[in-house]
């Protein structure tokens, strides 16, 4: 069997790995490089197409169809570019309703927010930490019988689990109301027998440096819709009208990716299925090795879903453990090791506490007792065994 904790080449260490005591940090996702991005960006410089154009931008939108099984695809800055984009070429405006889980990253909504648009927060499935596709379909009956519908539903994919999209837009389509899938956290994932984000009307992804696999930075909008796609390059390029001159009839933006950076995604995306697997292996070898600690448990999985782990998550419940979320984050800080809380809900956090919500319970409990331990690909065995008995240490305290 393959271990895909040591990496047949070393990778060199990224420059922000820092040293901490004797011993060297253990990043939360530190990027792992595959071995050939140097070989990429010499061909991209050589060929003097860097720019947001040309064959390896045409070439990395290829081979993010590939993973992803979308026909389109464009390349941007970033995820949260893809994500603005999309927003606008599903005409968000002023006023209107964008409903999203809460439980998640800012950036799902931010630039919806920015756009005048309403947040509102559903509420997640504990089996999944994804949108609680019964709660969605309650509150668009009642949603419905008030007159006022979501002019969009995200639906988010988290730490690799791909959200239950079947349900999502069973659900929207009773009201026709589109689905954008936010897949930053979920390339690689199956969901409901299809990629991640698949059958969206359009889906975002990340490549910035903590995920699965990078380009250093970049992120890319998908879609089946192939006048969508024509819309959202328009306006990734300052909406620039067919003229001899600038010409502009909206205003668009520069979310261009550059083919440098597409170099070095081409590289990552190459080996994205050895990372799932690395992932999961990482993700099952902390569940089998943390198995008897009474109050612990392993982010669950769907039947409906296979997750990459991006990152692998616990929960610790106080009431059984003997310990709490906030030790094992402090004790695992000490040993050098770096891990983060779950997503605090978007509803608790201040600019948003005036938005309308429905539920957020589940997602509370997860922040409480949540925790993202170290999952990066370039991690060793004894780097994660280091991990393993500075958790068991607090249950031995
Ligand atoms: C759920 C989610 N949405 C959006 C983003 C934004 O992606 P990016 O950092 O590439 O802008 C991220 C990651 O940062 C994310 O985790």
């Amino acid at each position: 069997m393959v271990n895909y904790l040591v990496s047949s080449r070393p990778p060199p260490t990224p420059p922000n790995i820092g040293e901490r005591g004797a011993g060297r940090r253990i990043h939360l996702s530190a990027p792992h490089l595959a071995g050939d991005e140097l070989d990429r960006l010499r061909q991209v410089l050589e060929s003097g197409w860097v720019a947001p154009a040309g064959p390896t931008i045409a070439a990395f939108e290829a081979a993010i169809g590939a993973a992803t099984g979308f026909p389109h695809v464009l390349a941007t800055s970033s995820g949260t570019a893809a994500l603005h984009l999309a927003y606008r070429v599903l005409d968000i405006g002023p006023g209107d309703e964008v409903w999203a889980p809460g439980f998640t990253f800012v950036a799902t909504v931010a630039p919806a927010v920015q756009m005048g648009a309403v947040p509102r927060f559903l509420d997640v499935c504990p089996k999944s930490w994804t949108l609680d596709p019964g709660l969605l379909r309650a509150e668009l009956r009642a949603a419905s019988r008030r007159g006022r519908l979501p002019r969009v539903v995200v639906a988010v994919d988290i730490y690799g689990q791909a959200s239950e999209l079947d349900a999502i837009l069973a659900a929207c389509a009773r009201y026709d109301v589109p689905v954008l899938s936010d897949s930053a956290e979920g390339l690689g994932a199956i969901a409901c027998g299809r990629p991640a984000g698949r059958g969206a009307r359009v889906a975002a992804f990340s490549f910035n440096g903590n995920k699965i696999v990078t380009a250093g930075g970049g992120g890319a909008l998908a879609t089946d819709d192939p006048v969508l796609l024509a819309r959202a390059r328009h306006l990734a390029s300052h909406a620039k009208d067919p003229a001899p001159h600038y010409q502009h009839s909206a205003t668009g933006h520069a979310y261009g990716l550059s083919s440098v950076l597409a170099a070095v995604g081409l590289a990552q995306v190459a080996v994205l299925p050895q990372r799932v697997a690395a992932r999961r292996g990482i993700f099952a070898r902390y569940a089998a090795a943390l198995a008897d600690l009474p109050g612990l448990a392993p982010m669950p999985e769907p039947r409906w879903g296979r997750s990459t782990h991006w990152l692998s998550a616990i929960l610790v419940d106080p009431a059984r453990a003997g310990t709490n979320r906030d030790r094992v984050r402090i004790a695992l800080e000490e040993a050098g090791a770096e891990c983060r809380p779950v997503w605090k809900p978007l509803p608790e956090q201040p600019v948003f506490r005036d938005a309308p919500r429905a539920g957020g319970a589940v997602a509370r409990g997860l922040f409480a007792q949540g925790l993202c331990l170290p999952s990066g690909t370039g991690m060793t065995v004894a780097d994660q065994d280091l991990v393993i008995d500075a958790i068991r240490g607090c249950w031995r305290a």
